[in-house]
């Protein structure tokens, strides 16, 4: 067994996934209590989180010394790395911020953990300190050009550190460290599966004999956690789709279609004027994220009234919420918030529907996993994720019905411009935004001061990174000038060229 001792990462689950998935039981598990368990529970290995904190400031989260004299082998990432170095004696102080990837060069030493590990190789980082002085014992295994400790080990101790991180998936040979270290901890390999039956009889026991209300968007997720409920409640579960015109077109055909496969009626409410009317004047991103959601909660509860008034005990409210949702709206303890997303932070306090979330513990490919296991067709599995509160987090400013159509309008020419040339399957979310920025075009004869209309399309399979997709030039070249010629208002339009982190892979 694996101890992930979390700091408060956004990717201490994605730590303690990518272990599980070598087939080794892992366990997170508070600072707090760490010490107490690892003596009680005795894992053969350690690995400390990465964290938003710094070591030298006062209150952040520590963990006791004796662990480094327990003979337990060490990984430390990042925050978990600084907190070791400053614990046993070496140096740690606010550096050079370095946010994306980075080239580490390993050593010429002989190491257990660099077993397998190339010469060099691209690794990412995410961090604004800096250690400066290794703890006696310890010696460097690689480096990057940046952080000459970029990964260090005291092989006698086997305690190691890395600044990196190994467990995304931009970072090369990083299941192949991670590994590394499993195996010097002599952790037993278990298989791995998804209990789907598990999964839903754990959904029956709590739904018990009532109703439940679902949310769906058409998304994977909402539509994989639908399916999972309608096939054990049956017509008991509610689908409503709230078509706030915020939303893909179509969206209510495609929803209609999933449910008649299962002989249920989904029950669309459309909502578009009163959305628009909402959000007028509305600028500020979190604003129009609670808003949306808000409005959403409405909805529902009037629609259980309606369903409440017909006799139907409904008492839940199911949502497609998954585990990246969760640690972004800051779902663990020590991890900073990065947005609220509307599924989890937007919703008001006095709700009155107990909320169903079985995918809450699942990363997207997990939850693309259980959806083939419940026969969802590919295409359906495949689909692009698109955000709870939709365009409006694609238009930067006000949302208007005029920005609205603009945004449809260049998505469309986006989406269909990747599809013909089989792009679409391989970008994880492909989206053009409305900037507000504004910018001169001489359009026939006449200047015109229009919109920059800004591209983004990243490849991404854990959502915590992301890199910006290298699609063709030509195929840039055939977006943009479609963009400026048909959609009006739009003067000029840009690749968005950042990865994740540091910047999010939407806009707002
Ligand atoms: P970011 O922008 O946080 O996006 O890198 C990661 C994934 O989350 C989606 N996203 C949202 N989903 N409500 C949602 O349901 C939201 O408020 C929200 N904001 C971002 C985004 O589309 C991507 O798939």
């Amino acid at each position: 067994m694996i101890f992930v001792v979390d700091f408060g990462s956004q990717t201490s689950h994605l730590i303690a996934r990518r272990i599980k998935g070598f087939g080794v039981l892992t366990k997170i598990v508070n600072p707090q209590e760490a010490y107490r368990r690892i003596k009680e529970e005795k894992p053969q290995g350690i690995i400390l989180s990465g964290g938003p904190s710094s070591v030298y400031q006062k209150k952040s989260p520590t963990i006791n010394k004796e662990i480094f004299d327990l003979r337990i082998p060490i990984l430390g990432i990042c925050y978990g790395f600084q907190l070791a170095t400053s614990l046993l004696g070496g140096k740690v102080i606010p550096g050079k911020k370095e946010y994306g990837p980075a080239s580490l060069k390993m050593g010429n030493g002989k190491w257990e953990m660099g077993n397998k590990l190339p010469q060099q190789f691209t690794v990412w980082m995410s961090h604004g300190d800096e250690v400066i002085e290794l703890p006696k014992g310890f010696k460097v295994i690689g480096s990057s050009d940046g952080v000459p400790f970029a990964f260090v080990g005291n092989e006698e101790k086997k305690i190691y550190g890395v600044q990196f991180h190994p467990e995304v998936e931009h970072t090369e040979y990083g299941s192949r460290i991670l590994k590394n270290f499993i195996n010097l901890c002599d952790a037993k390999i278990q298989k791995r599966e998804i209990d789907i039956e598990k999964i839903q009889n754990k959904i029956k026991e709590e739904v018990g004999s009532s109703y439940a209300i679902g949310a769906v968007s058409g998304g994977v997720d909402s539509t994989v956690v639908a399916v999972l409920v309608a096939k054990i409640i049956g017509k008991k579960f509610i689908p409503i789709y709230v078509d706030n015109g915020l939303m893909r077109p179509k969206t209510d055909v495609y929803i209609k279609k999933i449910f008649k496969s299962l002989s249920i009626k989904p029950i669309i409410v459309n909502v578009r004027k009163e959305m628009l009317k909402l959000l007028k004047g509305v600028t500020d991103s979190e604003q129009k994220r609670k808003i949306i959601g808000n409005f959403y909660i409405r909805i529902f509860e009037k629609e259980m009234r309606k369903q409440i008034k017909k006799g139907n005990d409904v008492r839940f409210l199911l949502q497609g919420t998954i585990y990246s949702d969760v640690i972004e709206s800051q779902g663990t303890k020590h991890s900073a918030k990065i947005k609220s997303h509307h599924n989890v932070g937007g919703l008001p306090k006095k709700m009155k529907l107990k909320l169903l979330e079985p995918m809450r513990s699942f990363y997207k490919d997990e939850v693309r996993e259980i959806g083939r296991k419940l026969g969802l067709p590919e295409e359906f599995i495949n689909k692009q994720p698109f955000p709870g509160p939709g365009f409006a987090v694609r238009i930067r400013g006000e949302v208007t019905r005029k920005r609205l159509e603009m945004e449809k309008k260049a998505d469309e020419i986006v989406l269909s411009e990747l599809e013909k040339t089989g792009i679409l399957q391989n970008v994880f979310l492909s989206f053009p935004v409305l900037t507000n920025a504004f910018s001169t075009a001489v359009k026939g004869d006449g200047r015109n001061f229009g919109e920059v209309v800004a591209i983004r399309i990243v490849e991404s399979k854990d959502i915590m990174t992301s890199t910006w997709a290298r699609i063709p030039y030509d195929l840039m070249q055939k977006i943009s000038s479609r963009i400026v010629n048909e959609v009006e208002g739009v003067s000029r339009v840009v690749y968005d060229i950042t990865t994740k982190p540091p910047a999010t892979m939407e806009w707002e």
